[in-house]
């Protein structure tokens, strides 16, 4: 009986939270509210891991190549990039470029960017052998699909995701070739890995053959899976260059367009039972962590996914290039979407 009472106590106080909750955002209830009991993040906590830096090298000119490890690193696949939190507390996205079946080791590089936003010159200058990072587990949105051919198409550090993928499309039997772009070849990483490959593999450094020959991108036989990482100006070009756009993979690592313009709209955080206000030159990200300052974010330009969750009402002005459209259904990136009309509700 007590116990009874106990738990009718709780849902009588929850029914009144939710009241307060509803006349702060405009009188009776504008939004069917969910059961908050169900855990019901659309983007699940991702645990948070330690590596040790076990080896660093530079397989290119302003290239780093990093090798960590660690007993407990989770199992990943081709194309799969983890987050590694840098010394400062930045947050930068990298493609794992060694091998899966290593277990407890990971592989990642890292070109020097030196008018990026910092993160690769923070990477270049302090993350030395023996140090130990922080990082989440892989996850991967740029798998490799099963075909019986691959045209894969990388421009410079683009190379990374790519290389698995060559060890598992060798390994299937699948026939494959790879174009690969940079400015000159000894800007060029990896380049001792894939001699082995031999023919499969057409090099264009720029200083001797410009831009990649994109022919064999448009006259690609029927089934051929084309994945494509790199500059934006070759995505570009390689997707207007096939005959089957939905046969294009491609990983972005920097943002796909300028801004669009934006104007206000109100975000109620649902879990957190808050209200905020979203002002036309600042993105629902910034408002939010004006109420909640630990809400995990990376690259603020909609490519990396670390702000994305989940929707329960209203509709999204989406502006990233990277949700499909089933995870557009019920989710957001905050960074840069907004509302379609004047108010959001997130499970936040
Ligand atoms: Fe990278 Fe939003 S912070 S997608």
């Amino acid at each position: 009986m007590r116990r009874l009472l106990a738990v009718t106590a709780v849902a009588a106080a929850a029914w009144t939270a939710r009241r307060a909750l509803n006349r702060r955002i405009g009188g009776s209830p504008l939004w069917p509210l969910p059961a908050l009991e169900e855990p019901v993040s659309g983007h699940s906590p991702r645990r948070t891991l330690r590596a040790l830096i076990v080896s660093r090298t530079e397989p290119a000119e302003g290239v780093l190549r990093l090798v960590l490890e660690a007993p407990d690193l989770p199992a990943w696949t081709p194309g799969a990039h983890v987050d590694l939190t840098l010394p400062s507390g930045l947050v930068r996205q990298y493609s794992l470029c060694g091998d899966p079946a290593e277990h407890g080791r990971y592989t990642v590089a890292i070109r020097r960017v030196e008018d990026g936003r910092g993160g690769s010159r923070e990477a270049h200058l302090q993350l030395v052998e023996g140090a130990e990072l922080e990082l989440r587990p892989p996850r991967n949105r740029f798998e490799l699909v099963p075909a019986p051919r691959y045209l894969f198409v990388a421009g410079g550090i683009g190379i990374t995701p790519v290389l698995p993928m060559l060890r598992a499309a060798s390994a299937a039997g699948a026939d494959w070739t790879l174009l690969y772009g940079g400015r000159s070849r000894a800007t060029m990483p990896f380049l001792d890995e894939l001699a082995r490959y031999g023919d499969r593999v057409r090099l264009f450094p720029e200083e001797e053959t410009g831009l990649p020959d994109l022919a064999a991108v448009a006259s690609a036989a029927p089934g051929t899976a084309v994945y494509c990482c790199g500059p934006e100006a070759l995505m570009r070009a390689v997707t207007a260059a096939t005959p089957d756009p939905d046969a294009v993979h491609l990983e972005r690592f920097a943002p796909a367009a300028g801004p669009a313009p934006a104007r206000p709209f109100t975000v109620e955080l649902r879990r957190s039972e808050r209200v905020v206000e979203v002002a036309a030159g600042e993105s629902a990200l910034a408002a939010v962590r004006r109420e909640l300052p630990d809400t995990p974010y990376s690259c603020e330009q909609g490519f990396c996914g670390t702000c994305q969750h989940r929707v329960l009402a209203g509709e999204v002005d989406h502006r990233d290039t990277l949700l499909t459209d089933q995870e557009r259904e019920d989710s957001m990136l905050l960074c840069v979407s907004r509302a379609e009309g004047d108010r959001l509700v997130l499970d936040l």
